[in-house]
């Protein structure tokens, strides 16, 4: 049955939450849900924005043909092609046959491959406009936000922004489709910084460059494809936007990363974590072999700091450590102050490995030596991590 809402005058509402799945993007926890947003606008054309993903098909298709009532569909705009978007396009022009698409050049070969769609496509690009009675569709070329193809839609006299995956976030829905400043930051500024820096992270450089784009728009509502609409409180949302893809900190604060096999390096992560606490600096502790390395990602971009600590293990860096890493540098990670802990029973050497990896990223720098830990914290290496703790605490408060 539907449940499609009118979020303004000729504006509906008809995505669905599924609280079922386990990993988005099969890499993901997803443990508060998702959801799939799509738009139907209706003036003297109608035009659907994006279809959704084939776990909520069904609710999608009962709530557009409700919001159509006894129109046809004139339009579906393709704006992202990646199937949590696209999955039930093929199921669409089976219900619409006559539905016009629009879509990028790019999108357009996409439907093809997904789909072995080879209709008729109104092909647009950065600039082009569609007049649908009294309102205009302007379309905004948004590459690599987060897939080559991506469109944003503006249309100018409602001020209504269609923003694809940007403004995104996980977590499903609850009946509040309009977000609430206050309760988005408590219920999924956590959600939503990791969807940004997960899975569009990487192209901080073009999301800059389409926030350019905006920034001179009036807009009134944003309408992401993930999570919540923007109304009123929009302005904070997109300040966040503007510090993430700029690669900038979110917070003055250290997280401490540590890779521990018998608890020994655990134990030198928590020293020094608390001679930086001890001096009044916010600090957190992750051990990269229990939290998600999605979480560990998002933690290590809010932070200005971050200590990575690992066992030596099969003569390089704890394998979770090292994945990680790795993750950090396929995501861009920069402009950050780091410091190294490493330990090793005879031959210690993950901190020369880390910090190789670490020092080839963008703007990194190094806050003291690597300081290590012989099998298990003693007085001499304790007194080193303390000094280290308050070395970092004192560059957090400079
Ligand atoms: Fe929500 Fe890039 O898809």
């Amino acid at each position: 049955m539907q449940n499609c809402q009118e979020l303004a005058a000729g504006l509906y509402y008809l995505g669905g939450n599924d609280r079922r799945l386990a990993l988005f993007e099969s890499a993901y926890p997803v443990p508060r849900g998702v959801s799939y947003n799509a738009y139907l606008l209706k003036d003297e054309k109608t035009v659907l924005f994006d279809t959704v993903d084939i776990a909520v098909g069904d609710f999608f298709f009962d709530n557009l043909a409700c919001a159509l009532g006894e129109d046809k569909l004139d339009y579906v705009v393709v704006q992202h092609m990646e199937p949590d978007h696209s999955a039930t396009f093929a199921r669409l022009l089976e219900r619409y046959p006559d539905v016009t698409v629009i879509a990028s050049q790019k999108a357009a070969v996409m439907l093809k491959n997904y789909f072995g769609y080879t209709g008729k496509a109104y092909l647009v690009k950065e600039g082009d406009t569609l007049s649908i009675g009294k309102r205009t569709l302007t379309f905004i070329g948004a590459p690599m936000v987060h897939w080559p193809e991506v469109l944003f839609t503006y249309v100018p006299e409602e001020g209504f922004l269609f923003s694809a995956d940007a403004f995104g976030t996980f977590g499903a829905l609850a009946g509040n489709v309009i977000a609430e400043k206050d309760v988005f930051a408590a219920e999924y500024l956590d959600d939503a910084r990791r969807y940004y820096f997960n899975i569009v992270g990487k192209y901080g450089v073009q999301v800059q460059s389409v926030l350019k784009k905006a920034a001179g728009l009036k807009i009134s509502m944003v309408c992401p494809l993930h999570g919540p609409i923007w109304k009123d409180d929009f302005a904070w949302y997109l300040e966040k936007y503007l510090i993430w893809s700029a690669y900038k900190p979110e917070e003055k604060c250290v997280a401490v990363f540590y890779a521990s096999v018998y608890g020994h390096t655990q134990n030198a992560a928590e020293i020094l974590a608390s001679a930086i606490g001890a001096e009044g600096v916010r600090v957190k502790v992750f051990d990269v072999s229990v939290t998600h390395p999605s979480e560990l990602l998002s933690e290590a971009f809010r932070c200005s700091h971050a200590v990575f600590a690992s066992t030596t293990y099969n003569n390089g860096i704890f394998v979770n450590m090292e994945n990680f890493l790795n993750d950090l540098k396929a995501h861009n990670y920069q402009n950050r102050a780091y410091a190294i802990v490493e330990n090793g029973s005879w031959a210690p050497q993950a901190g020369s490995l880390m910090d190789g990896i670490l020092a080839g990223l963008k703007n990194m720098r190094r806050i003291g030596e690597k300081t290590t830990v012989l099998s298990a914290v003693n007085a001499s290496s304790r007194e080193a991590l303390v000094t280290l703790g308050k070395q970092i605490a004192e560059d957090v408060k400079a």
